[in-house]
């Protein structure tokens, strides 16, 4: 048996012609651009060829029962990313990096998602929105434009609680608050269930960026988000895609306040 050896030179090199736009969403800035590699076909056949682990679960949940949500971590050299984290510091103006690994040995990770129903979507459930705290978020989307629906890609939304949307806005016991009302209202994103089907109790939506193949949107983590499926989604074929998760040293940390 040979070694399978990828030579990975070129496919996260940056287009020089990608188009930039930007929305706000509660006051924070959101990036949209579209035709961001050279070779996406390339990392689209990296992701779909590599193995795909099962990712969040807990026991008694539904994945690998309704449906398959996996998610692997492949450690490139960090000279594969140069271009990438050079063109998200320029379009986001500000210093974000991709976190080292834990050893310091300066190897960077493409973090890829894939997921593909098993029962279809459930005709009153969303992906669970969250935050995922003071870091710089991007994601690639690597689904071709039509295998996809109208309605699919990242959706925003509001806390009911509190009517936020973006919680940097939000001081050290305000942002304790909304934790535990989520936390007691048993709506985190925990494993159980990939899906959050009494979501109109508790968000209301605040924004929406369309699935696109070849667009990068970057977003502040700390803002309520998801992904947003069309009713027709991911059953006969994968969601997929690359996600990002830099440091943003501009942020305030919680200990700050
Ligand atoms: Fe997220």
């Amino acid at each position: 048996m040979n070694i399978k050896a990828i030579d990975t030179r070129g496919f996260w090199k940056v287009n020089k012609d990608y188009k930039v736009s930007r929305v706000k969403v509660d006051g924070a800035e959101i990036i949209i651009i579209d035709d961001f590699l050279v070779n996406p076909e390339r990392v689209r056949d990296f992701i779909l060829d590599a193995p795909a682990p099962m990712w969040k679960h807990k026991e008694g949940g539904y994945n690998f029962k309704k449906y398959y949500d996996c998610r692997n971590s492949i450690a490139l050299h960090h000279r594969e990313f140069f271009e990438i984290e050079g063109a998200i510091r320029k379009e986001a103006g500000k210093a974000v990096y991709f976190a080292k690994t834990p050893n310091y040995c300066r190897d960077d990770v493409v973090i890829t998602n894939i997921f593909q129903n098993i029962k279809g979507n459930p005709h009153d459930g969303i992906p669970i929105p969250h935050e995922d705290g003071r870091i710089q978020g991007g994601l690639l989307y690597l689904n071709h434009d039509d295998e996809v629906q109208f309605k699919t890609g990242t959706a925003f939304y509001k806390s009911k609680f509190n009517g936020i949307a973006n919680t940097n806005k939000l001081g050290k016991l305000e942002k304790r608050a909304v934790d535990d009302f989520t936390l007691n209202s048993g709506i985190e994103e925990d494993g159980y269930d990939y899906y959050l089907h009494d979501w109109k109790k508790f968000w209301e939506p605040a924004g929406f960026i369309q699935s696109k193949f070849n667009r990068l949107l970057m977003w502040p983590g700390d803002i309520y988000h998801g992904a947003y499926h069309g009713s027709e989604d991911f059953v006969d074929y994968p969601r997929v895609n690359q996600c990002f998760f830099l440091e943003d040293d501009s942020k305030r940390r919680y200990d700050d306040y």
